[in-house]
C-alpha cells in the first residue's frame, strides 16, 4: 500500500492513522524490514522523524545519499527505485523536487512513502498537522483554520486544506496576490481577519528555492503584511493555536519572539511526527491484516 496523496486516504483510513499514532504499540513482524529512504531535496525533520520512526520500529535502513548515489551518473529515478526493490528492500520513502514523480513508479511493487513531491503534497506532514490538531480540538467540524504564505508553492497548504475540509472544517487562505492559488476555491481573507477569528492558523515557510523570480514578494515589509506580529497575535483568541510545518523563516513569517509562546504548537508537530510516521509505515505495510484485527 502506497501513500502518494492525501486523495489515496479514506476518512476511515485518515482515523485509524490518527487513532493508531496515538498508541505505541509496535506490529510484530516476522522478518527484519528494510526501508530506503530517499531524500532528493534537503529535509531535517521528515528525515530524521522517518529515521526515528524506522529505529522505533527495528526498521533497518539502507545507506542512501543522492550525491554519493548513481544518481550523479544520471540514472534515472525509475531505475534507482527498482534497483532498491530488487536487493530487497520493503519499502521506500522519497521526497522529490518533480511534482507527481511517484508516476513513473507505478510499476513498482514495494510500498512508496511520499515525503513530498515539488509544490504537490505532503501527506505525512498533513497526517502529523492533523494530529496536533486533534490533540487539540477533538474534531475537525466547524474549526476554522487559516492558511497563511505562499500557497502557491506550498504542498502542505494543498494536502491540508483539501484534507481539513473533507473533515469538515472551514479553511481559507492569505497570501500575497502573486502566491495565490486560483485552482484552489478556497477563500482568500486578510492576516487581520485570519488572526481574530480562526482557531487554528497554520503559517508557512515562504520558499524562495520554488521561485522563478529573485524578488517575487517585497520580503522586507512581508513580516508587517503577511506575517505573525506580536501586534497581530495579540488579535487571537486565547484559545486558539500556531502552527508551522518548519523550517521557519524567523522574522518573516513570525516574530521570532512569537515561535515559542504558549500557543505556539511548532515543536508538537514535530513531536507529532514520530508518532505519525511510524503510523504510517505500519498502516503501509500491514494494512491488511490491521484491517482483519480490526484495530481502531
Ligand atoms: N516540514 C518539513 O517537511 O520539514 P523538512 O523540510 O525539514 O523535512
Amino acid at each position: 500500500m502506497n501513500l502518494l496523496s492525501m486523495d489515496d486516504l479514506r476518512l476511515e483510513d485518515i482515523n485509524w492513522l490518527l487513532s493508531h499514532a496515538e498508541q505505541s504499540e509496535q506490529i510484530e513482524t516476522q522478518n527484519q524490514l528494510t526501508a530506503a529512504l530517499l531524500f532528493y531535496e534537503p529535509s531535517t525533520r521528515t528525515k530524521l522523524s522517518f529515521d526515528m520512526a524506522c529505529h522505533q520500529l527495528g526498521v533497518h535502513q539502507l545507506d542512501f545519499q543522492e550525491n554519493m548515489s548513481s544518481v550523479s551518473k544520471g540514472e534515472s529515478l525509475y531505475d534507482t527505485v527498482k534497483t532498491i526493490e530488487s536487493i530487497g528492500a520493503d519499502f521506500i520513502v522519497i521526497r522529490h523536487p518533480k511534482e507527481n514523480y511517484y508516476k513513473e513508479l507505478e510499476q513498482i511493487s514495494i510500498p512508496v512513502i511520499n515525503a513530498g513531491d515539488g509544490s504537490g503534497e505532503h501527506p505525512s506532514q498533513c497526517l502529523l498537522d492533523l494530529l496536533t490538531i486533534k490533540q487539540e480540538f477533538d474534531n475537525f467540524e466547524g474549526l476554522k483554520v487559516a492558511i497563511a504564505g505562499d500557497i502557491k508553492h506550498s504542498r502542505v497548504a494543498k494536502s491540508n486544506a483539501k484534507t481539513l475540509e473533507r473533515l469538515g472544517a472551514e479553511v481559507s487562505f492569505v497570501s500575497p496576490m502573486n502566491w495565490q492559488d486560483q485552482t484552489l476555491s478556497f477563500p482568500y481573507i486578510t492576516m487581520d481577519e485570519a488572526c481574530e477569528n480562526a482557531d487554528v492558523l497554520m503559517l508557512l515557510r515562504v520558499q524562495h528555492e520554488r521561485h522563478v523570480q529573485q524578488k517575487e514578494t517585497n520580503i522586507d515589509s512581508y513580516l508587517e503584511q503577511f506575517g505573525l506580529t506580536k501586534t497581530r497575535e495579540k488579535m487571537m483568541k486565547d484559545t486558539s493555536i500556531i502552527m508551522h510545518p518548519a523550517p521557519i523563516n524567523r522574522g518573516i513569517e513570525i516574530d521570532s519572539d512569537l515561535v515559542e509562546i504558549k500557543r505556539s504548537r511548532i515543536f508538537k508537530q514535530m513531536k507529532n511526527g514520530v508518532k505519525m510516521r511510524k503510523a504510517i509505515i505500519n498502516y503501509c505495510l500491514h494494512k491488511e491484516e490491521l484491517r482483519n484485527e480490526n484495530i481502531n
